[in-house]
């Protein structure tokens, strides 16, 4: 209920307003975004690439109906590759990044956001990494894995995206986990109906479970995107036949950080998903609507000090 209602407010523009003004904010922010700048980015990367953490950089941004806004976050994304590369963090695919179609166009015409998109993998690729497409509201989810689809024909290794709590993910594992397919499974993180989505948590846990029981017997190169400790652990237990680094774990930054270690120094390939850039507020309302003490942290932040 709680969640529900953290994302139908996050879809306020008082609510957006009177949150993204608010001084403090800010600092709540830093524990779930590296900071604004690209300088940010890069030292947060070489940070956890020293702990043997490896990296998926997003630029904070979504929902753009301006072609122009969808530009800059090109440019944006080609300025990241080009300092990672520079700075040696993107090699073997060490750090890569996460893209959000509808910041590169995807409301105004999707074949702009292809091409925004192509863009980016070419950047990527020459940095000898990979871009993996996030997943937004299932409104996008045809048109993001036809996007996909086309990116895949010139760059093979790029990721997708699938949502556990949509009823449909099953089948799309089955679509995507043949050999060079890179899919990251989450449970999603929008407000989505019944119609198409499982509402309860049980039921979207044991959608996971079989989603991830798909990718694992696959051919493909599953990422298990999950900060739940039973899932963290089933998925070691659906890994075993397979060795380790053709597989990985994924965690967002700022969550479950000791958890992250522990799995990195068993060996395990662990990938943190690190969100820069000025435009955080969709970014954190989803963190917030994830757990209410996240909710209790950031009102108290706010009462206390503005
Ligand atoms: P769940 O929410 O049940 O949390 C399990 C435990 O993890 C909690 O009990 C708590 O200990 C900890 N935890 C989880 N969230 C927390 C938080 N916000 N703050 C503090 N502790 C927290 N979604 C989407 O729709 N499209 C996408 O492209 C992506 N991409 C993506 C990448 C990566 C790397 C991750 C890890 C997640 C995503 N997600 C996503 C988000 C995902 O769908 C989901 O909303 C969150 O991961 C929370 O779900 P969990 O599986 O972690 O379980």
């Amino acid at each position: 209920m709680l969640r529900q209602a953290i994302l139908a407010a996050a879809r306020n523009d008082t609510v957006k307003r009177v949150v993204a003004a608010a001084p403090l904010s800010r600092n709540v922010v830093r524990r779930f975004v590296s900071g604004e700048a690209v300088d940010d980015a890069v030292r947060t990367t070489a940070s956890l690439q020293s702990t043997g953490l490896t990296v998926s950089l997003d630029h904070l941004g979504e929902d753009t109906l301006d072609a122009g806004q969808a530009e800059a976050t090109v440019q944006a994304y080609l300025l990241l590759l080009d300092r990672l590369h520079e700075a040696g963090l993107t090699g073997g695919g060490r750090t890569e990044v996460s893209v959000k179609l509808t910041a590169v166009g995807q409301a105004i015409d999707e074949g702009l956001a292809r091409d925004n998109a192509r863009t980016i993998c070419r950047a990527a690729h020459a940095a000898g990494t990979t871009v993996t497409l996030d997943m937004e509201d299932h409104t996008t989810t045809d048109s993001t894995l036809r996007v996909l689809a086309e990116l895949r024909q010139e760059f093979p290794e790029t990721g997708a995206v699938l949502q556990a709590y949509l009823h449909r993910t099953e089948d799309d594992c089955r679509a995507l986990s043949g050999a060079g397919s890179r899919v990251r499974l989450c449970k999603g993180a929008y407000r989505e109906p019944a119609e198409v989505a499982f509402q309860s948590p049980a039921e979207v846990d044991r959608a996971y479970v079989r989603c991830l029981r798909v990718l694992m017997q696959g051919e493909g190169y599953p990422m298990v995107a999950s900060h739940d400790p039973r899932l963290v652990a089933i998925a070691g237990r659906l890994a075993e036949h397979r060795s380790q680094g053709s597989y990985e774990y994924q965690m967002l930054f700022g969550i479950r950080t000791l958890e992250q270690q522990r799995l990195a120094d068993a060996g395990e390939t662990v990938r943190v998903y690190v969100p820069y850039g000025d435009e955080w507020y969709g970014y954190l309302m989803r963190r917030l609507a994830e757990r209410p003490a996240n909710l209790v942290f950031f009102l108290r932040a706010l009462a206390t000090r503005s």
